[in-house]
């Protein structure tokens, strides 16, 4: 057990590092983990405080193009291309390890996936700790991912040693995970496949349930919160979530819906409404799931358009609704 201290200290986060302990960090997606990726013993200590399967792999976490090029086996041109232009920034680029970077880290498989932060405390952080950072979102599995610092507080109070607050996070999902060798996405993020084109030409759109494997953190729950979600998806999503409101509070429910495109037809605090921002739904989704724990019984949230950052948010909603989706 430790007495977990929030600093904004990035020397004293680093010390801890080069001590092999584990170190929240902010970043510009979400909270990560972090270890010292050459150390096999302060890895496992990150799988240990999240409870997360070893086959899961994790992101490194890079503070330069020099320090990723040290945990790949090589460094192409494509990943170059997307480097300059997306990183700091929240691309993870997956490609074959390094002999260097431990088993642990990649989870058994061959290759591992890095970004370089966009956020000034995870880069300060990375650079003092002179050793690349392995590090997932900074929650226990199956939880929604932490976007403030109070988030990871509660989720690893004791566990960790410290946590880097650096602030709320700006993007608020989790980077988009960008395969080099099958040149498709395999966890889409704010980070669009159209943004990445645009840099190599075209990619593998077409993404089977092969590919998503491909990526172990896809076939596990994810981002569920203490009380039910339901995500209402289709052609009549307005009628459809205000029925399905409308009979939940009459059952004595208490009911909140997240409306993306702000089209249901509910007065009143019960409804948070969007305005089509899907950018700021993405900002604040984690943190709105989490806030509404111990007050509500069900969240009814409205699908909105599998495209640009709509698709990255509609991933994360199906994984929280955890099979309550209601097609209208
Ligand atoms: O924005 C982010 O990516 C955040 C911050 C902390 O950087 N990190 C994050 O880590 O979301 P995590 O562990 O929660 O999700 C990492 C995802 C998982 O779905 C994992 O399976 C996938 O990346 N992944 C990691 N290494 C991989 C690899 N070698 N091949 C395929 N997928 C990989
Ligand atoms: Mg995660």
């Amino acid at each position: 057990m430790y007495d977990t201290v929030m600093t904004t200290d990035t020397d004293l986060c680093a010390a801890a590092i080069k001590r092999g302990r584990v170190v929240a960090f902010s970043t510009e997606t979400v909270y990560g983990l972090g270890a010292d990726c050459f150390n096999e013993e302060a890895v496992k200590a990150v799988f240990d405080a999240k409870g997360r399967p070893a086959d899961n792999p994790l992101i490194i976490h890079v503070c330069s193009i020099e320090q990723a090029k040290t945990v790949v086996k090589s460094w192409t041109q494509d990943m170059d291309m997307l480097a300059r232009n997306f990183w700091p920034g929240p691309l993870s680029l997956v490609a074959k390890k390094a002999d260097a970077v431990p088993d642990i880290v990649s989870g058994g498989k061959d290759t591992v996936a890095v970004r370089m932060p966009g956020n000034f405390y995870a880069l300060d952080f990375i650079k003092k700790c002179g050793v690349p950072i392995a590090a997932p979102s900074a929650n226990t599995s199956t939880r929604p991912s932490p976007t403030k610092a109070i988030h990871v507080l509660k989720d690893m109070n004791g566990k960790i040693p410290y946590i880097l607050g650096g602030g709320d996070c700006a993007k608020g999902i989790e980077s988009t995970v960008y395969d080099m060798e099958s040149r498709s996405v395999l966890r889409p993020g704010t980070v669009t496949a159209e943004d990445i084109e645009r840099v190599i030409g075209n990619i593998n759109r077409d993404l089977d349930e092969r590919d998503a494997h491909k990526s172990p953190g896809t076939k596990y729950p994810h981002y569920s919160p203490a009380y039910k979600v339901v995500l209402v998806e289709g052609e009549n999503i307005a009628k459809k979530t205000h029925e399905l409101y409308n009979s939940a509070v009459q059952t004595g429910l208490k009911c909140v819906i997240l409306d993306i495109d702000g089209q249901v037809d509910v007065n009143g605090d019960s409804r948070l409404n969007y305005n089509g921002d899907v950018n700021r739904f993405a900002r604040e989704l984690y943190d709105t799931l989490i806030s509404h724990e111990g007050n509500t019984d069900v969240m009814f949230i409205t699908g909105t358009a599998k495209q640009g950052v709509g698709l990255a948010v509609m991933n994360r909603l199906e994984k929280a609704a955890a099979g309550n989706i209601v097609i209208s």
